[in-house]
């Protein structure tokens, strides 16, 4: 592979491919990398779509996660210890995931911000050399990221990417790259390299806290779980269940702290797959308006798992269900208040990815029973590279 920068061309005939220089015209040595993914990872390998394949590698590619990067962890780790102030920011899915890192950081005592890239600018002031600014971006070329980025290397900030796509403009702009290594992402979603960014930063936490081997044992065992739980079983549960939601046009997802921002992407994979109307929130804005929407048989998700705030969740689901809401418990743990069930593994916070998982999964067989091509919603691009 050679990554091309701004201001090169490549002829490329059957015997030759040779590297210009656009500007001088000249010719230039090719500087060539070897990548680590193999050409199955970009066939289908025996999937309908390649949407639902790469749900289901997340078995392999969330473990990995914990057996990479080493090297670069410890340096960002030894550069937040100095004293520096952590920003993260990114687009879409990505953005779900810095937020998902904002309550894993905070869990273990570490302070750090988070905007939406289009919305990181007039922030950017506040940025200087005690900064380390973390992009995430499966492509690493959102125009709006990059913006973002570039804005925070100018105020002097140190600039980590977390990225999936090898030799994006992003991983060259920056001064440490966090390769999280999913594999190529064909699917317009982004399932595999979500999770494995978002795995990456809960790594990145224990690192800056000394203690990596906690976080890479809790991620074995999450890949364990997986293993045993993301089966043809879940598969067709969750197909029964799009099946009977298929008709209706506006969803409602609730969920606290680790479980807010699993909503709302749970919510957007939904929407990019089935075109649904499909919103998450965090639960404790129910009664300031969302409540409104609710009537009888609205579609109620409530997302969950054994925290500190389990009951407080269950409290909200017992007020939508009191509205005649339809209550879809995605949790570890059966309750009454939920009308249907679907139950994750119990893995403390971790449980955090499989309830991800299913929305990933729901929105997969939405789309199916829609008739959408799953691997190409309309209006979509892989990679979103204007402003
Ligand atoms: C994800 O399913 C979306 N298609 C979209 O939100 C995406 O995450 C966003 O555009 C950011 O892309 P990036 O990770 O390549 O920067």
């Amino acid at each position: 592979m050679h990554f091309l920068n701004d201001g090169e061309a490549v002829v490329m005939n059957k015997k030759k491919v040779a590297l210009f220089d656009l500007k001088s015209e000249r010719e230039k040595s090719l500087d060539i990398q070897t990548l680590d993914w193999k050409m199955e990872d970009a066939e289908k390998g025996g999937f309908p779509h390649f949407l639902l394949k790469e749900i289901v590698e997340q078995k392999n590619t969330l473990p990995k996660t914990g057996q990479i990067n080493k090297q670069e962890f410890q340096k960002i780790a030894a550069k937040i210890n100095e004293g520096c102030k952590i920003i993260m920011s990114a687009c879409g899915t990505a953005s779900y995931c810095t937020l998902a890192a904002k309550y894993f950081f905070s869990d273990l005592g570490i302070e750090s911000e988070v905007y939406g890239a289009y919305e990181f600018l007039p922030f950017a002031r506040f940025c200087n050399e005690k900064t380390v600014f973390i992009a995430v971006s499966q492509s690493g070329e959102t125009a709006d990221t990059l913006i973002a980025a570039r804005a925070a290397k100018k105020q002097g900030a140190y600039i980590v990417a977390v990225v999936n796509a090898r030799g994006s403009t992003l991983e060259r702009m920056a001064d440490c790259t966090l390769p999280v290594g999913a594999g190529p992402e064909i699917a317009v979603l982004s399932t595999k390299a979500f999770t494995a960014q978002t795995a990456t930063l809960y790594l990145l936490a224990y690192y800056i806290k000394g203690v990596p081997e906690k976080a890479i044992t809790k991620l074995d065992h999450l890949g364990k779980m997986l293993e045993t739980w993301l089966t043809q079983n879940l598969l067709t549960r969750v197909r029964e269940l799009a099946k009977s939601l298929m008709d209706h046009e506006d969803m409602y997802l609730i969920g606290k702290y680790l479980n807010y921002p699993g909503c709302l992407e749970f919510a957007l994979k939904i929407k990019e797959s089935s075109y649904i109307h499909s919103e998450g929130f965090a639960s404790g804005e129910l009664k300031h308006g969302v409540i409104a929407l609710i009537q009888k048989g609205t579609p109620c998700f409530v997302l969950a798992m054994n925290d500190e705030v389990r009951n407080e969740v269950l409290s909200s689901a017992a007020e939508l269900k009191a509205r005649g809401g339809k209550i879809i418990g995605v949790a570890p743990f059966e309750s009454h208040e939920f009308d249907i069930h679907v139950k994750t593994p119990d893995i403390g916070k971790l449980t955090f990815f499989p309830n991800v998982i299913v929305g990933q999964l729901l929105g997969y067989y939405l789309g199916i029973g829609r008739g959408t091509d799953p691997d190409k919603p309309r209006n979509l691009a892989k990679s979103v590279t204007v402003k």
